[in-house]
């Protein structure tokens, strides 16, 4: 007989909230881009230095990071469903909003990978941290470099537009709804 997963989490005035780990991963994530888009759109304006030298490898490294926590937060999400909606969220919300989510996390998964493939393409092995060195992904291609390098510029803008979306739903969930939609992955309980 099938089991049925039951929600792991907490519970606030609004009703059930996401579990620590989820909200852990969740604002990990949520810090680690708005630094690399951020970053991304600055350093590419840098004159060839040491400087730029090293804030392209923070990077990638952060941008690995990420990676690494959005596999963690699939595993964790096939393992532990979210919280169900309260009851107030409207059946368009309710259609629309796993598609947003949906297209973050397809994102967070594209963006660090073609930034892994771009940087295996130019021949620059990325060395995780200074410490860990991650293998190849394709051999030294120019025209591959050059084609994944639009398609990272282009997955930038799309995340920028799929970020913002996300916190304008938030804000309005939040400020102008006041449905606790928000506090479900705020990291305290209160209401
Ligand atoms: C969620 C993860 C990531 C985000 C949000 C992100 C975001 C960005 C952004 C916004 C830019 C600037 C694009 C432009 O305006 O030209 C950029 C550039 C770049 N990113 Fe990422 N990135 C991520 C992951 C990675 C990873 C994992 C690597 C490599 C291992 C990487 C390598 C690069 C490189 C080399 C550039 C500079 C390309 C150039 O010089 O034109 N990125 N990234």
């Amino acid at each position: 007989m099938p089991i049925e997963r039951i929600p792991l989490g907490g519970q606030n005035a609004f009703g059930p909230t996401y579990h620590a780990a989820a909200k852990t991963l969740h604002w990990l994530t949520a810090v680690a881009v708005l630094g690399l888009l951020g970053v991304g759109l600055w350093m590419t304006g840098l004159q060839v230095s040491l400087l730029k030298l090293q804030v392209y490898n923070w990077h990638k490294w952060i941008g690995v990071a990420v990676l690494v926590l959005t596999a963690l937060r699939l595993l964790w999400r096939w393992r532990n469903p979210p919280p169900p909606l309260p009851d107030a969220v409207a059946r368009w919300e309710r259609a629309l909003a796993p598609a947003g989510h949906r297209a973050l996390l397809l994102l967070l998964l594209a963006m660090p990978l073609s930034g892994w493939l771009m940087s295996s393409a130019a021949g620059i092995s990325v060395i995780w941290f200074g410490m860990l060195p991650l293998p190849d992904l394709v051999s030294r291609d120019t025209a591959l470099f050059e084609a994944l390098r639009t398609a990272h510029f282009w997955l930038s803008r799309a995340l920028i537009v799929v970020v913002v979306l996300h916190v304008a739903a938030v804000f309005h969930h939040d400020v102008i709804r006041h449905d606790g939609i928000f506090r479900r992955m705020w990291l305290t309980r209160r209401a």
